[in-house]
Order: structure tokens, then sequence, then C-alpha cells
């Protein structure tokens, strides 16, 4: 009777404990449903959430307590997870860098271990195979990256020449200008081509040629008033020089153009290139004159000037070129070759050559007293 009793209690109580537990089991359930609800809603309000990612961003979390939510969808979108490597604080400013590529992180957390740079800073440097030279994360490179006009795409150009010149004690702006003016490279070798679809802004240099047959397609014949030798143009450079002439009439000067010194053909600029070598030998006469194909006359942009006051009393050329000079700008001109650029050129001070190259250009140049060259390396050529 009484064993009866105790089975019927422990039956009871048996079933108490499977009921319980099988609404704990069931409570279970429901509360890691719970969860992943209110993770997958907190993922969802975050910006770039992918709602087929869901599994990937759970799985993340769960792998990486307290990871922000926030990071962790940048980097899951950016693929983080599926590599094998540990959550660490500095990957979400890896994949927020400009650059980055989910391949490289192995190489950002070693360099970023070497060099305690910054995140972006890292990872531009690692794109750029910084990492793998032998130059030093310190003061000089730093003030390199910090030089305006810095290119992080040649970064490495800097590094080398920087290495190359050490001796040289070129300061950090003149380093970066060297470079952006392409004097790390060989001139005249071919290396570059100028790039007619750049228009105004084409650049021809000693790096950057013209093939023989490039002929401009809109030149205009010159007015006698201004060309007594008939010179050509492009016709916007030319209608801009117009203006500067009126401007300059009124200023009590007279410019015209120098002989036919406008638009010169290649064969044309093959007869000036001899003029001078001949005359003072190889090494400056090619200060002087451009090889043909290097010359940016070839172009139809560019003039020789001569400057005159139109009373001719108190004839003072030096200071109508000054007046140039300073007002060249506002009509789209640039003194091409400067007095304190030659190194950068490579050409002797010439301050009768204009090159049209557009208002805005040559007020940024005007301004900032750059060569076209190195404008060209940085405002142009990116684009
Ligand atoms: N004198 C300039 C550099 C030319 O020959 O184009
Ligand atoms: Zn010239």
């Amino acid at each position: 009777m009484k064993s009866i009793k105790i089975k019927k209690i422990l039956v009871i109580v048996l079933a108490v404990l499977v009921l319980l537990s099988g609404s704990f089991i069931g409570y279970r359930v429901i509360s890691e449903q719970q969860r992943r609800k209110q993770l997958i809603a907190a993922f969802s309000s975050e910006p770039g959430y992918e709602s087929s990612l869901n599994e990937r961003y759970l799985a993340y979390h769960d792998r990486n307590e307290g990871v922000d939510i926030a990071e962790l969808l940048v980097l899951v979108n950016a693929g983080i997870d599926q590599l094998e490597i540990e959550y660490d604080r500095r990957l979400a400013g890896f994949v927020k860098a400009e650059g980055f590529k989910p391949e490289e992180v192995q190489r950002y957390l070693d360099y970023s271990n070497r060099t305690k740079a910054d995140e972006a800073t890292v990872v531009g440097l690692v794109s750029h195979g910084v990492d793998q030279l032998d130059v030093e994360y310190g003061d000089r490179l730093i003030a390199i990256m910090n030089d305006p006009y810095f290119l992080w795409n040649r970064i490495g150009r800097y590094c080398e020449y920087d290495s190359e010149h050490d001796g040289d004690q070129l300061n950090v702006r003149s380093l970066v200008e060297r470079v952006n003016c392409n004097l790390d490279m060989i001139p005249k070798n071919g290396d570059f081509h100028a790039d007619p679809a750049k228009g105004k802004q084409i650049l021809v240099n000693n790096y950057y040629d013209l093939a023989e047959e490039y002929v401009p397609t809109n030149l205009v014949d010159v007015d006698k008033a201004y060309s007594s030798k008939g010179a050509r143009m492009d016709a916007e450079a030319y209608e801009h020089l117009v203006e500067l002439i009126s401007e300059a009439r009124r200023a009590g000067l007279k410019v015209t153009i120098y002989g036919d010194n406008g638009y010169r053909s290649y064969s044309y600029q093959a007869t000036v290139y001899d003029y001078y070598v001949k005359m003072l030998g190889r090494e400056d006469g090619e200060k002087r004159a451009a090889q043909p194909g290097y010359s940016e006359h070839q172009t139809g942009l560019a003039a020789d000037l001569t400057v005159s006051n139109i009373s001719y009393k108190g004839y003072n050329q030096a200071k109508g070129f000054k007046w140039l000079a300073d007002n060249c700008h506002k009509f789209g001109y640039i003194v091409r070759y400067p007095d304190d650029k030659t190194d950068v050129t490579g050409y002797t001070y010439e301050r009768w050559h204009f090159r049209y190259v557009g208002v805005e250009a040559a007020s940024v140049i005007h301004e900032t007293g750059l060569t076209f060259d190195e404008y060209y390396a940085f405002y142009i050529e990116q684009e």
C-alpha cells in the first residue's frame, strides 16, 4: 500500500520534472530565437546592412563577443570573417581606409606592429608596397606624406629618389617636386606620351612627347598686327592672346609674337633645335630649345612674345615682361619656364615664352608658383 503511494508520488514528481524541463528547453529555444531576432534588428539598423549576410553577422558576433555592431558589419561586409584572422580593434580602421583589400590584412597587421602608424596610413603604405622597401617609417617619410603635392601613387619613387640623393640634403618640397616632375625618370626615352585629350592642359616636356605627325586641329592665322612673319596658333589660345595684347596696350605696352613663333611644326622645331645645339653645344643648346617632338610649340598653345613701350620712349623690356608675367594669368597664360625653376623644367629662364593653359590653371599656377609640369601631375594626370 505504502509502496504504491510512493510510486505514485514518484510518477508525479517525474511528470512535473518532465514538464518543467520541457518548458525549460522550450524557453531556451524561444530565448535563442529572441536573441537572434534582437541581434538582427540591431544589425539591420546599421548602414551597409545586407540581410543575406545575417548568418555570418551572427556567427562573427558569437565568435567575437563584445565587438561593436557597426564595426562588425563593416568587417563582415568586407569579408574579414572569412579570413583566418583573430579579431583586432585595428581591423575596422583598415577596412575603412582607402585602398583596403581583404587579402592584404595580414600585411597591414604586420606593418602596423612594426611602425605604429595609424590604420589609414598603414593601408596606404602597404598598398603602395612601402612595407616591402627598406624605408624607415619616421619623420622623413611622414614629412613627405604631408607635402601638399604628395601623390600616393608615387610614394615608392619618392623613397627611391630620396635614398639615391641622400647626400644632397634636398628639402622635402624639392624632393616631391622633382619626382612629380619626373626627374627620377630618363628624359626623352618614350616612357610617357603627351595626351591631346587633355585639351588646353596637355603637357609636353622632356618626358611627354608628341608624335611627329601631330598637328593641332584648330590652328588659325595670327593677325599681321601681332605677327609680321605670319604665325599660327590654336584658336582658343589666340583669342585669349589678343585679349592679353589689348590689355597690355591699355597699360602702354606693345606686345607681338616674336617672328612666327607660335605653332611650330615638328620639322620647324628640328631646325630651331639644330640651330641652338650648333651655337651652344648639345648640353646648353638643349636648355634653350626642345628636341622635335618635345616642344609645346607643336601644340599651338605656346607663343614667344616681344614687348616694348608703345611710344618707344624709355623702352624697358624688363618692365614689359614683368607686366606680362603679373597679368597673363587673367587671360589663361603662364610663364612656362620661370627663373627659379630651371632645374625642374630643364630650360633656362625664358621670360618670353608664354603658354596658354586656361584661366583656372593659370590662376592656380600664378598663386602657388607651381610649374605646369607639377600642376599637371597633381591636378590633371590623376583625373
Ligand atoms: N624653347 C622651348 C623650350 C622650346 O623649344 O619649345
Ligand atoms: Zn618658346
